[in-house]
């Protein structure tokens, strides 16, 4: 038995996302957002649900900050809804979507919970997607004025923030894939949201600067796969170049290097927007700190029937997979190791971790994921493995607190450290919730 300790004073901490758990979609002068769209489109959402209740967060918060408590997470990291705080996307502010959010935040450093908010996790408000949402550059400024008012309302006392949640899926499963709300499929709309996306966290980031003080941390959280060929033929590692550029480096270069690939800009030029000097400048203002949200690696072979990139997914055998992915923990070290390499950002913080496990309630009214703990167990050992190197990671989100809304898989899908009945909204700590609680305490576990 090995003891895995981690450093002193590292995070430990539990996400959500304002659409995954709040529900209340139409309260308090909360405008639409485009998953509020979205999920009333028949077939774009698995079990044909929506986020309109969820976790019903919205009236049952301050049993779930207990909650929080009782597991005694270090940070929590929540997302704000930009159509609660601006209806229409920008101009008028509502007050109450603002008074929220600040009750939160109270009750979280009454409990000694750092919060850890999101500026945007993927619930644009629908009125800018009615002129092109991120497809339009407008939506990045508008961004920036959102920020601005969130700094001003809670600069006070919050001193960490994420500017985006995993601008990729955004622009690709969003303008391209179509698979996520607004459900287009539109390469040039998704290069063009991809680009605007990256702009806007430069435009909030300068924002966010002016506002806070300058003891307040601030970063952006990017979704990082490793991609492998499936063999070592030239065509398949070829492809999984190209692969890799789309996942990964056409937002992490512009954020660290200023600038975009060129086998992206060659690839994908016909979709690409014009490239800005003046922009580049503006995304790639230092960061003083990478959220990384890591849950698999994904590998590809040589397909010549794909278009552009000429790649197509496969799933090897040989490993276990979850409901969603296959499980690779030594995916985790090889990307953190990757980007510290390449791209040497200030600090990293993995901003989600976990797997969704279809988790039932055992005769005694436990629920026994002991698939959970197992993954979370490897990959944490994975983040210590990348600290042992000398990497500067200093914390770790579990994904995600409590079950909730899986975007287009609805609620088949639970990711929770803590179970959720939809039908009574019960919430009952998970044994995952028990061993990571432990966790925390011990700051790191025996192996
Ligand atoms: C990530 C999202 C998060 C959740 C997990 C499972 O891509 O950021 O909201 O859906 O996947």
């Amino acid at each position: 038995m090995a003891k895995i300790l981690f450093p002193e004073g590292f995070l430990w901490g539990s996400a959500t996302a304002s659409y995954q758990i709040e529900g209340a979609w139409d309260e308090d002068g909360k405008g639409l957002s485009v998953w509020d769209t979205f999920c009333r489109i028949p077939g774009k959402i698995k079990d044909s649900s929506s986020g309109d209740i969820a976790d019903d967060h919205y009236h049952r918060w301050p049993q779930d900050i207990d909650l929080m408590k009782e597991l005694g997470l270090n940070v929590y990291r929540f997302s704000f809804s930009w159509p609660r705080i601006f209806p229409e996307g920008n101009g008028t502010v509502n007050p109450k979507g603002l008074d929220f959010y600040d009750r939160i935040i109270d009750r979280l450093l009454e409990k000694g919970i750092t919060p850890f908010p999101t500026l945007f996790h993927w619930d644009t408000p629908q009125a800018l997607e009615d002129s092109g949402g991120w497809a339009n550059r407008d939506t990045a400024l508008y961004f920036a004025d959102y920020a601005k008012v969130l700094a001003e309302k809670f600069g006070d006392r919050v001193k960490n923030w994420i500017t985006h949640n995993e601008p990729f899926v955004v622009a690709i499963a969003g303008y391209f894939a179509g698979e996520h709300a607004p459900g287009k499929q539109d390469p040039q709309a998704a290069m063009h949201s991809a680009y605007h996306l990256i702009l806007s966290h430069g435009l909030a980031l300068k924002a966010l600067r002016e506002t806070l003080s300058t003891d307040s941390e601030i970063g952006i959280t990017l979704s990082l796969s490793p991609v492998h060929p499936l063999t070592s033929r030239n065509e398949d590692i070829k492809a999984a170049r190209n692969m890799d550029g789309v996942f990964n480096r056409l937002f992490l270069d512009p954020v660290f290097k200023g600038s975009y690939p060129e086998d992206m800009v060659q690839i994908l030029g016909p979709f690409f927007p014009e490239i800005r000097p003046e922009d580049l400048k503006i995304m790639s203002q230092p960061v003083d700190f990478l959220g990384i949200n890591y849950y698999s690696r994904a590998v590809y072979r040589h397909d010549p029937d794909f278009p552009l990139v000429e790649a197509t997914q496969v799933f090897p055998e040989g490993n276990e997979y979850s409901m969603m992915w296959e499980i690779y923990p030594e995916g985790f070290h090889e990307i953190i190791k990757r980007v510290w390499n390449d791209y040497k950002p200030a600090k990293i913080i993995i901003t989600e971790n976990g797997i969704p496990v279809p988790d039932g309630i055992d005769f005694d009214g436990r629920i026994r994921d002991e698939r959970r703990i197992r993954y979370v167990k490897n990959h944490l050992k994975q983040v210590h493995r990348a600290i042992s190197d000398g990497i500067p990671v200093k914390g770790y989100f579990h994904w995600s607190f409590m079950d909730n809304f899986e975007w287009a898989l609805g609620y088949t899908m639970r990711f929770g450290l803590v179970y959720v009945d939809y039908s009574t909204q019960q919430r009952i700590i998970k044994d995952s919730g028990r061993w990571f609680s432990q966790v925390i305490q011990d700051n790191g576990f025996e192996d």
